[in-house]
């Protein structure tokens, strides 16, 4: 009999279920909120909010288009943290009444293993090409910066991570700073396809080992833009392209950096990456170009498993539930990593 995992995503600002059945994908349903746009970047409370409206039609979806009764799930897989504390308690108290109503096991998957074993998830009638263990992930979002090995589905370590801000931060607050958008991120990316990387430098961290640290390079775009602003007020408008292309080469320069170092000295050749970030076209294009140059054979995910998605979380629950793991109803979410 298959296992038939339901996952369930809800850790910042999107509500999504996915149905996987032994590891092929049938279904992904995502919902995201529009409502931050407004602010500039997520409210937790507006977050919690929209998670509450969307999670039922958000799960029946999924359900109905993997064409899955609930009686027929195996096991029912949740994002258990890190993330927002409001956003993951919808998410658990959801799964959590559903494992009753079913009488179902229940899974909780850590968001970040998701984001790491995303390119597990098998899709039909695609090639299904993942790296084999050990692998290196540098996993980079809105709330992460780190450099994992990966020894199984179920064996992460950490090699280095952010002491401070996140990459995902940086390009936010870049754009928000140039008052271009949210999320910056893909505001950038775009803007920067069109200036010069090499025109303005910015200050890069000397951070030991394989950590990174992303708040010094934030306040040096802060203080340029302003002194250039005082000397000429339009000089943003007229800029803002060389800017993005600038400050975005700087950040992927000092992710890669440490990519390289850390598979240099561990000696790993398979390389991926995961995360928000990870849909950033310079950053793609720099692991491929990196991995042609150094013999590592590269995997990039497809853009719909780069942001948060369910689908992920259910192939992290799967390798759970084959592991015999279980969790309880007295369960509650974790908002920091650290918690998990
Ligand atoms: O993984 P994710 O959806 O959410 C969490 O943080 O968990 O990542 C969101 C982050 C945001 O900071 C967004 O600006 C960034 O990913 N992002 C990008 C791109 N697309 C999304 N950053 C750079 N280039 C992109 N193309």
């Amino acid at each position: 009999m298959a296992d038939i995992i339901l996952g369930i995503e809800s850790s910042c600002d999107d509500t999504s279920a996915a149905v996987i059945s032994d590891g092929v994908l049938l279904s992904n349903v995502i919902a995201s909120q529009d409502v931050h746009k407004a602010y500039g970047g997520v409210i937790p409370e507006l977050a919690s909010r929209a998670h509450q409206a969307n999670i039922v039609p958000v799960v029946s979806e999924a359900l109905a288009r993997a064409g899955v009764k609930g009686e027929e799930l195996s096991a029912i897989a949740f994002t258990r943290g890190p993330g927002l504390l409001g956003s993951l308690l919808v998410g658990t108290s959801f799964a959590k009444a559903l494992s009753v109503a079913l009488d179902c096991p229940l899974v909780e998957v850590n968001h970040l293993h998701g984001h790491i074993l995303a390119g597990f998830v098998q899709q039909k009638e695609l090639e299904f090409r993942h790296p084999s263990f050990p692998y290196l992930c540098l996993l980079v979002s809105g709330g992460n910066s780190q450099i994992v090995r990966v020894d199984s589905p179920l064996e992460f370590t950490i090699l280095g991570q952010t002491i401070d801000d996140a990459v995902g931060e940086a390009f936010d607050k870049c754009s928000k700073m140039m008052g271009l958008g949210y999320p910056g991120g893909p505001i950038v990316d775009r803007l920067a396809k069109q200036g010069d990387p090499q025109k303005y430098k910015f200050a890069k961290p000397h951070i030991p080992g394989y950590d990174y640290s992303f708040s010094g390079i934030k306040t040096s775009l802060l203080y340029f833009v302003r002194d250039e602003m005082a000397k000429d007020p339009e000089f943003m408008e007229k800029n803002k392209e060389d800017i993005c292309a600038s400050f975005q080469r700087c950040l992927i320069d000092i992710l890669m950096d440490k990519l390289v170092k850390a598979a240099r000295d561990t000696g790993i050749k398979e390389i991926t990456i995961g995360g928000g970030v990870s849909a950033n076209s310079e950053l793609r294009a720099r692991v491929v170009a990196e991995g042609q140059k150094r013999g590592w054979n590269t995997y990039l995910p497809e853009f719909k498993f780069t942001t948060d998605n369910a689908a992920m979380i259910a192939i992290a629950g799967y390798y759970h539930f084959k592991a015999g793991e279980r969790c309880s109803l007295d369960v509650a979410p974790a908002a920091r990593a650290a918690q998990l």
